[in-house]
């Protein structure tokens, strides 16, 4: 299957043309950069690099080496956010997206509530090209993207919910130098000697940039539920509670800011 998604990308073609056409002879040069795709592949290089795109939430989006490759277990962040916002939407609802890397989990979120309004952020300039190119051509509009040391370049904006897929792998786990994680960046992996380095800094201000009745929404490892609960806890979150992915992993734990509209307005 893989072999036929690299011909696929050095022909142009479709899965229905490739097999159509099964028996035509495969021109030299074509056959060359086919070949140089199957070593890299060989060498273990994510097939999403190679083809440049993977599909998240139903959406295609185009992947490189510079962003993280989206994974299926990120839906279930995508899933509870969409629960906390109402559809049809009410009222404006403000979104923010952490750590956007393609920009998958802010597309998702965009896509499925178009009134939303969505702002991504990441702190690698060459993700949020990526990830501004996806908006560009899944045609969403309701998506704003800005470069950012996680909130250090948003003032005091707040939102109704916030998102994010931080690091969060202890930089000594030996899985860094495995798999499919040799080739990602590393800045999109590791978080500190335990993993929470990131999640620690975006719980504890996200008070400051959450409306009253916000959300604050994080994904992480699968050992790491009990300690964001109490990170959150320790922030001032409240109806704090742990999501499963679809493995039954703990894998995204939510808390919501106590205050109400008249007491932060008072
Ligand atoms: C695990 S990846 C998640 C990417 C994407 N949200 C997804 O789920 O596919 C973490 C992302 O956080 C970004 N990041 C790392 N440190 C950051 C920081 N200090 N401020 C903003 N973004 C950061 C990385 O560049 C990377 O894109």
């Amino acid at each position: 299957m893989e072999a036929r998604l690299l011909l696929q990308q050095v022909l142009g073609v479709n899965r229905a043309w490739l097999i159509a056409h099964a028996n035509d002879a495969l021109q030299t040069n074509r056959d060359a950069e086919f070949q140089a795709l199957l070593t890299r592949r060989l060498a273990g290089e994510p097939i999403a690099y190679l083809i440049q795109q993977r599909e998240f939430y139903g959406l295609n989006l185009r992947v490189s080496p510079a962003t993280l490759i989206p994974r299926p277990d990120s839906e279930t962040l995508v899933d509870a956010a969409l629960e906390k916002i109402p559809h049809p939407i009410a009222k404006p609802i403000t979104v923010l997206d952490l750590g956007t890397g393609s920009g998958a989990i802010a597309l998702a979120i965009a896509h499925n509530r178009p009134q939303a309004s969505v702002l991504a952020v990441d702190a690698s300039d060459a993700a949020l090209t990526v990830a501004q190119d996806n908006a560009s051509q899944l045609t969403l509009s309701n998506v704003q993207f800005a470069l950012s040391d996680w909130y250090a370049n948003l003032a005091e904006q707040r939102f109704d919910v916030i998102v994010s897929n931080p690091p969060y792998i202890a930089q000594n786990d030996p899985h860094l130098s495995q798999g499919d994680l040799r080739f990602e960046p590393l800045s999109a992996l590791a978080a500190g000697l335990d993993g929470l380095d990131d999640i620690r800094q975006i719980t504890e201000q996200g008070l400051i940039h959450l409306k009253p009745q916000g959300w604050l929404m994080l994904e992480h490892g699968y050992d790491q539920g009990a300690a964001v609960r109490e990170l959150m806890a320790q922030a001032g979150l409240v109806e704090i509670a742990t999501r499963q992915d679809l493995g039954g992993n703990d894998r995204v734990t939510l808390g919501k800011n106590p205050l109400i509209v008249s007491q932060h307005w008072a």
